[in-house]
């Protein structure tokens, strides 16, 4: 049997610009996805920890495995069993996990190397193929390339990256809104065709918006990275708070709950906070002296469940590793 493991995500500034080659700066934590299996004829997958969700893993890795005999990986399927850690349809990159982990499992079943973005990459179509969510490459890419301590500054457009090393007291808070959220039901599609109508020089009021936050997104990244590398929290606050506000309105993909746990979470003594991901639900990421991170959680916890009476569970994380074979 072989194990391999693939972690979820917290992006920390860089939303909704990877799909417009754009940049984003992600980071990879110590929750994932684990795959243990033995290579077999085609794809036969169990989930000891999740039985009802087997189906949709199943339609995901068949859609990989078609992705990857296109680049010459296979035919190759595999027989095995899925577990995670990661909370499902939190906005924490869920399915971009369970793909890199059953792409290298393919990749190995199929004596193949493929190199780690040419996998993101099938992942990412495969995800389009099995659902017909037109995602960018961030979660693909942070599940292969991340490194300890380090979040990943990509430039989604030429896939150029480098690590940008975390500063040690930082610490990371996710937090679940807990409202339900599937990409494929919200807007993601429609506003990647806004954004989309918006390069091509169709500027309404609205596409106007979508563009103001793609370019204003893309400068804030490059000061986010710049920020931490300095260690300056206090700047790192005034971008994050910037980004979610820009999401909330240029976008338009923020939730009132997502906006109530940025509130709480500053409250609460974190330096910085945005919601994450995809949005219309989901979660978001607060950074905090790594000694205050149990605080943090547990004042929005609390604060959640008295405005709204919904039960969250923050994840107190660290940036972790990228995808690996584990025996
Ligand atoms: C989802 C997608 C990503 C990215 C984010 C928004 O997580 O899977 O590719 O577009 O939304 O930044």
């Amino acid at each position: 049997m072989a194990r391999y493991h693939a972690p979820g995500r917290v992006n920390l500034i860089g939303e909704h610009t990877d799909y417009a080659g754009g940049l984003v700066l992600p980071v990879a934590i110590d929750r994932g996805v684990t795959l243990t299996c033995l290579p077999a004829a085609g794809i036969c997958l169990r989930s000891s920890a999740d039985p009802a969700r087997v189906e949709g893993f199943g339609r995901y890795v068949a859609a990989l495995a078609e992705e990857l005999e296109e680049l010459g990986v296979g035919p190759a399927g595999i027989d095995g069993d899925i577990d995670s850690n990661l909370p499902i349809g939190a906005g924490l990159a869920s399915s971009a996990a369970l793909l890199v982990a059953a792409g290298m499992a393919l990749n190995d079943a199929a004596g193949a190397e493929l190199d780690p973005m040419a996998l993101a990459g099938a992942c990412r179509r495969a995800e389009e193929r099995a659902v017909g969510v037109p995602c960018g490459i961030m979660d693909d890419a942070i599940a292969v390339l991340a490194e300890p301590g380090h979040a990943l500054l990509l430039d989604c457009g030429t896939l150029a990256h480098r690590q940008v090393p975390l500063p040690p007291a930082l610490g990371l808070v996710v937090v679940d809104s807990g409202t339900p959220r599937r990409l494929a039901d919200t807007g993601y599609a429609t506003r990647r065709g806004e954004l989309e109508r918006a390069l091509a020089g169709d500027l309404d009021e609205t596409t106007s918006r979508r563009l103001r936050h793609l370019r204003s997104e893309n400068a804030r990244v490059e000061a986010a990275a710049a920020a931490l590398e300095r260690g300056d929290v206090e700047e790192l606050g005034a971008i994050l708070a910037a980004g979610h506000a820009s999401l909330r309105d240029d976008y338009e993909v923020s939730t009132p709950e997502l906006d109530l746990l940025v509130a709480l979470a500053l409250d609460a003594g974190a330096w910085a906070a945005r919601m994450t991901g995809g949005g219309f639900g989901g979660s978001i990421v607060a950074l905090a002296p790594t000694d205050r991170c149990p605080a943090v959680a547990a004042g929005v916890a609390a604060g959640y469940r008295a405005a709204t009476g919904r039960v969250t569970e923050p994840i107190v994380a660290t940036a972790a590793a990228g995808a690996r074979r584990l025996e």
